[in-house]
């Protein structure tokens, strides 16, 4: 078939559009013989019913197979060249209570980056010394509390950060492991606001500046220095860049071994995913492999120690378990040129996937309660935010009779959705559903209407003073909303 002029280069009609393209999928996803998407045993069309739509669904299995398979991956490869590997799940990704426990199950450490991260962390039981403490500006509250509670690690971002570790360790009584994170200057391959490790940024410390501040480090009793940490970016393909990035460290930790001990190097996350049928990053086992060797031969040709390398990857691990479950509501064929866009719009859009609206992210989408033999039509899947840039998935072909009410999904949605996910336009944020072995569970509830007003502190005052009318406000609180994105109007209530 002739390219269709409106499509991405990359983006070529397919045979058949009702598959499911390996590697973008759950693990479990599958066609049932009814030809409804399938995950974790339950099809979209139970999901949408019990739990209304639009849904996050994670392949709980899926998920704790990932974590489990990295960590073993990393076991394997750095145990090979005589080292251990901490792995550190970056919870920024997409972080609850459950998904917290089911990384800790599969060996992994929890890497946090807010007083608020950390208090999830902690509501799951997740013990103190699991998790380390990110970030370029905590708070002083949020410093005390992670030096009283005992984190594992925290990352010193800033020369200031050292002077306040060192104080709320000492008034702890504790003396706080820490890393210096460390700009690199290694460019990662990635979209511009994804890439952390450019000099002109805000995060780490600069490269040069490091040996004064861990001499500085080193003379605080109440610190430990653990040893460099450094992060050059996100959803980054090929072993190159963390390779450019591991020698540069290993360098200034090769400097640093003459005044003291460095035991450990953290070299952050950012392994890729794919999101479209196009994208190849390479498997985490060659990551691994990649990475040990670089690090085995850098520190023989410096002749020093191996050190224990810590890394924290978040999307590669729940990217491709999740998924959204969106309902269609309206169609629209928009003639270009001698060409035509169908406009599919769902019941979500930018408030629970903000990322094609930031980054320009691509996804992909399939039509998840039926198969067809209708030709393929491009089409643009879009929210329902009053907002031109609310695209979900800005190409795809979809079989072309594609109807309102019937159900989509978009795979590869398991990082920063909902973790970015907004009430823009006031639609509640939707629930997270785990599936697995044919049984699914609300493991985070739906945000209804209500909770919305709740922290309107207008509402009572409005309500009393007459201003408006009280049964506006229960009315649209009762209606409306419901039906969009809260769930509330189903059997099975998330909330
Ligand atoms: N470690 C540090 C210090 C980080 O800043 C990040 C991500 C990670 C680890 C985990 O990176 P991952 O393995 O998940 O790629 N919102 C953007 C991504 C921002 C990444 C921020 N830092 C997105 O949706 O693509």
């Amino acid at each position: 078939m002739a390219h269709n002029p409106l499509a991405p280069e990359w983006l070529s009609s397919p045979a058949d559009a009702n598959t499911l393209a390996s590697g973008l999928w759950p693990a479990s996803a599958h066609r049932s013989d009814a030809g409804a998407i399938t995950i974790g045993g339950i099809s979209a069309p139970d999901l949408a019913a019990r739990f209304g739509t639009p849904l996050y669904v994670v392949d709980e299995t899926d998920a704790r197979t990932r974590a489990a398979e990295l960590r073993a991956a990393f076991d394997t490869e750095f145990a090979r060249i005589g080292t251990t590997v901490k792995v550190y799940y970056a919870a920024k990704a997409f972080l609850s209570t459950e998904i917290a426990r089911w990384m800790v199950d599969a060996g992994l450490n929890i890497d946090v980056c807010s007083g608020g991260e950390l208090a999830v962390a902690l509501a799951a039981g997740v013990a103190p010394a699991r998790i380390g403490f990110h970030g370029n500006n905590k708070s002083r509250t949020e410093i005390d509390e992670a030096t009283r509670v005992g984190v594992g690690t925290i990352i010193l971002d800033s020369p200031i950060e050292i002077v306040r570790v060192a104080e709320a360790a000492r008034r702890h009584n504790t003396v706080q492991n820490v890393r210096l994170r460390v700009n690199s200057g290694v460019h990662a391959h990635t979209h511009e606001f994804l890439a952390t490790s450019h000099e002109d940024q805000k995060f780490g410390v600069v490269f040069e500046d490091a040996p004064s501040l861990v001499a500085a480090i080193r003379a605080e009793s109440s610190l430990n220095f653990l040893g460099l940490h450094c992060h050059i970016g996100s959803q980054i393909f090929g072993v190159d860049g963390f390779a450019e990035s591991a020698s540069r460290l290993l360098s200034l930790h090769a400097e640093l071994l003459t005044g003291g001990p460095v035991p450990e190097l953290n070299l952050g996350g950012g392994f890729g995913i794919a999101y479209t049928s196009v994208d190849d990053p390479s498997p985490v086992a060659d990551l691994a492999a990649g990475l040990a060797d670089i690090v085995a031969a850098e520190c023989a040709r410096r002749g020093i120690p191996l050190p224990v390398i810590a890394i924290e990857p978040g999307r590669v691990i729940i990217g491709p378990a999740g998924v959204t479950l969106y309902e269609v509501g309206t169609i629209k064929p928009v003639r270009v040129g001698d060409n035509t866009r169908l406009y599919v719009s769902v019941d979500g859009g930018m408030s629970d996937n903000a990322r094609p609206a930031l980054y320009g992210a691509e996804f992909s989408v399939r039509l998840a309660d039926r198969v067809t033999d209708a030709p393929p039509a491009l089409v643009r899947l879009a929210g329902k935010h009053c907002e031109s840039g609310d695209i979900v998935v800005d190409a795809d072909y979809l079989p072309g009779d594609v109807a309102p009410g019937d159900l989509v999904m978009v795979p590869a949605t398991g990082a920063y959705c909902w973790s970015l996910a907004s009430n823009y336009n006031y639609l509640g944020r939707p629930a997270v559903v785990a599936v697995a072995d044919g049984e699914a569970r609300v493991i985070v509830r739906g945000e209804t209407i209500e909770d919305l007003l709740a922290r309107d502190t207008g509402v009572s005052t409005s309500s009393t003073s007459g201003v408006g009318s009280t049964s506006e406000v229960s009315t649209s609180s009762t209606s409306g909303v419901s039906t969009t994105s809260t769930n509330d109007d189903v059997k099975e209530t998330t909330r």
